[in-house]
């Protein structure tokens, strides 16, 4: 794995973490419509093998995809819209808890309670069109309450009449990558030219103002780049155009751009799928240009082409990192890289509020 080099303002090199997951939180394993069929699915998050249902009553679960008994995967067997049934040897478990209720094989002379076995079943809630799954770090027990976990994240809105978009992609490199991308500024010009958005040439100094927010950071609100042509549109309502970013761990990226009534919002996250593999996730929400015919369709063409440009790019770094090159951050432009980093050790150390890399406010300049 590419070790990641932080390059101090003297230009001295201090080595920088690799990408360890985080667990104990949430994070989004599929769309939850693809639930509905009744059929079970299977998804991956930081390595574990998930399998994913929804009840008869609606409730949707997620077990660790291996049966307690042999291990052989949950998905393979049967789900009747209550019950999963191990094709093994038929052990059917309900699956929102894991609780084991029926051993085929069992007859009088067994003093075993089916009922005191457990598959591994993790809280999980629906949210924003996602099933959010809880990962909790090893040594958690199985009875999680979900008053002690972290809140789910979910996408703001400010009105009750909205439009909503989702779009995917699969990035081959690891989380960290993934993260960083998403928060780096410089990258814009180069990888996001498109005459729809902003050229190379439309490169110029910017200043941007940071504080510190709860474990990440934010963006303070401020007029968006003006030489983005989709920002230039809000225009048309002659009201004031703000926007803000926050970027919280593990990994998420909040957007919300306010014009007096009008608003935008979207969350974007990267979720580890293995510890060399992520998967970037964009929701978004909103109630401008509401009722101009065809934006949706429109608004979701050019989401995925800026998250293929940023994909595409992330697949040729892959090919670049198989030799494990050593790399660096530099400031300003690589700053948010360094703070997320800064971040995700102080978590992992378990103490983040303590020990937040920022002490205040503060600007950063780059050129864009
Ligand atoms: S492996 Fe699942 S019931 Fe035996
Ligand atoms: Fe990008």
């Amino acid at each position: 794995m590419a070790r990641l080099t932080t390059i101090d303002p003297a230009g001295n090199a201090i080595g920088g973490p690799t990408a360890t997951l985080i667990y104990d939180d949430w994070y989004p394993a599929l769309r939850s419509d693809v639930l509905r069929d009744g059929k079970l699915h299977t998804a991956m998050l930081l390595d574990l093998p998930l399998v994913l249902g929804r009840r008869k009553d609606g409730k949707i679960f997620a077990m660790r995809d291996s049966c307690p008994h042999r291990g052989i995967p949950l998905s393979v067997g049967w789900f009747d819209g209550d019950r999963v049934t191990c094709r093994y040897h038929g052990w059917e478990f309900e699956p929102c808890s894991g609780q084991c209720a029926v051993i085929p094989s069992l007859t009088g002379f067994d003093r075993l309670d089916a009922t005191r076995i457990y598959a591994t079943a993790y809280p999980c809630v629906e949210r924003d069109g996602y099933a959010w799954v809880y990962i909790p770090g090893t040594g958690a027990g199985r009875k999680l309450d979900m008053a002690d976990l972290r809140p789910v994240p979910e996408l703001p809105k400010f009105s009750d009449k909205f439009r909503s978009a989702h779009l995917t992609a699969d990035l081959p490199c690891n989380v960290d990558h993934g993260i960083i991308g998403l928060m780096d500024p410089a990258h814009g010009p180069f990888v996001h030219q498109a005459w729809w958005w902003r050229s190379r040439a439309s490169i110029r100094e910017k200043t941007k103002k940071f504080e510190p927010i709860p474990e990440g950071f934010r963006m303070a609100a401020h007029a968006p780049s003006g030489n983005s042509a989709p920002y230039k549109l809000l225009g048309v309502y002659g009201e004031p155009v703000e926007t803000t970013i926050d970027f919280v761990l593990p990994n998420r990226r909040w957007e919300t751009i306010r014009c007096g009534p009008k608003w935008f919002t979207s969350l974007t996250t990267v979720t580890p799928v293995t510890a060399s593999t992520c998967r970037i996730d964009v929701v978004a929400a909103w109630n401008v240009f509401y009722n101009v015919p065809l934006v949706t369709p429109i608004a979701k063409w050019f989401g995925a082409k800026f998250v293929r440009q940023d994909q595409v790019t992330m697949i040729q770094q892959a090919e670049g990192l198989k030799h494990n090159p050593s790399l660096m951050l530099i400031d300003d432009a690589d700053k948010p890289a360094k703070w997320y980093f800064a971040l995700k050790q102080a978590r992992l150390d378990g103490n983040a509020d303590a020990r937040h890399p920022m002490d205040g406010p503060t600007e950063l300049h780059w050129r864009s």
